[in-house]
């Protein structure tokens, strides 16, 4: 793989950290290009207070000079507003795990005596540093003209009516909505039922649709599991959390389908190869094939409740009910910019695979040739092969 990333920072700790290494050099990078998509992903209806508190701000600490991307690893720091609130207090010790989140699997796993270094380390607000990440790679990606965009489609079974909408529009829509829905009636139904969990002491998930445009054919490969693109994209957002699953494409509605009709016919057009629909998502044997790339990603009701749900104390091995920490109500629209982030940087690494090469300079005039496939690129002599011979 061209490009690798980590992160580091715990959620009350001082500062979350990310470096991403591989990038090309001369990319016009900073902080400001980072805000847009921090600022994404602390709003929204259904966030918790934690928000209130937090203006993420990613600072750029290496990798660039003069405002350009040298190649160097990037260094992202963003500083934990709340981590003041929290240092050199006393915390009572957290003992009560709660059911769907890493709490008794990560405290059986490494010993701990107390919840807390799982919670710290395994709460989504790490999330903000892979958002960071994304940017760069967001901005990497748009001198190519590829765009990473995504909406809610779903909050608790309530469904947007997408029909005659085309994707630009959704994306227009959702980004007017607070709760990122392109349909405004469903919308209303989904802020009422959020609301409703709220009063509840519940919490809710839904579904969020990812679109790629402006794709070349070639990223991935179907040589090996791993260079698949599909499989990359569907790594890439099972890594956030409670995300639990990933659809490339019409992938189960086509299981009802017989296979002449869940296929996209290939027609010869005026240019090149077009193609009826996008029902594979963009994706064949694991090579993206010019049409836009998209999935589509279940996240489950997240597992801090305000309404106590039935656990073990671990101090008293008795059964009691599961202690609330300040918590998200329903954060589907603001993982919206979480999974963009994280698709963003698969997209960048196959795109950056595919082209080779150190810097955009040296990128660019081989994106060039990696246009749209014609039909006379890819016209083939028809002689026998004497395969193995
Ligand atoms: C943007 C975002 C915000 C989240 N906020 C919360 C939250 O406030 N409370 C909570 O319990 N889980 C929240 N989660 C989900 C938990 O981090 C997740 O369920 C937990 O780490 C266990 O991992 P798993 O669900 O992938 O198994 C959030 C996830 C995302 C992507």
């Amino acid at each position: 793989m061209a490009l690798r990333y980590l992160t580091a920072g715990e959620s009350h700790g001082p500062a979350l950290t990310a470096i991403l290494e591989g990038m090309a050099a001369g990319l016009p990078l900073t902080e400001e290009t980072i805000a847009e998509d921090l600022a994404r992903r602390q709003t929204g209806t259904g966030s918790g207070d934690r928000m209130a508190i937090e203006r993420d701000h990613a600072a750029l600490l290496s990798g660039v000079m003069e405002g350009l991307t040298t190649g160097a690893p990037i260094t992202l720091q963003l500083m934990n507003r709340d981590h003041a609130n929290w240092k050199g207090k006393a915390v009572p010790a957290y003992t009560t795990p709660r059911p769907g989140h890493a709490d008794l699997a990560a405290a059986v796993k490494y010993g701990y005596t107390d919840i807390r270094p799982s919670l710290e380390r395994a709460s989504a607000r790490e999330t903000a540093a892979r958002v960071a990440v994304g940017a760069v790679c967001r901005a990497f990606l748009k001198p190519f003209g590829i765009t990473v965009d995504g909406y809610v489609s779903s909050i608790n079974g309530h469904a947007a009516c997408l029909e005659g909408m085309t994707f630009r529009d959704r994306v227009a829509r959702a980004r007017r909505s607070e709760v990122q829905c392109p349909d405004p009636e469903a919308a209303s139904r989904i802020i009422a039922s959020i609301e409703q969990a709220k009063s509840q002491g519940e919490t809710l998930g839904g579904i969020i649709d990812i679109v790629v445009e402006g794709v070349p054919v070639g990223l991935g490969s179907h040589v090996n599991w791993d260079r698949r693109l599909d499989a990359r994209l569907a790594q890439a957002a099972l890594g956030v959390p409670a995300i639990k699953g990933v659809e490339i494409g019409n992938a189960f509605s086509n299981t009802g389908k017989q296979g002449t009709q869940a296929h996209d016919a290939i027609l010869q057009g005026s240019s090149g190869f077009e193609r009826r629909g996008d029902a594979c998502g963009g994706i064949e044997g694991g090579i993206s094939n010019g049409q836009p790339v998209w999935l589509r990603a279940a996240m489950k009701p997240i597992p801090t409740t305000r309404k106590g749900q039935d656990t073990v104390d671990l101090t008293t091995g008795k059964p009691c009910l599961t202690y609330y920490e300040r918590s998200d109500v329903c954060p589907v629209p603001r993982a919206v910019v979480v999974l963009e982030a994280v698709v963003a940087v698969a997209i960048a690494d196959a795109l950056m695979e595919k082209l080779g090469g150190d810097s955009i300079a040296e990128m660019k005039p081989r994106f060039d040739t990696l246009r749209r496939a014609t039909l006379d690129d890819t016209r083939m002599s028809g002689q026998p092969h004497t395969f193995w011979p």
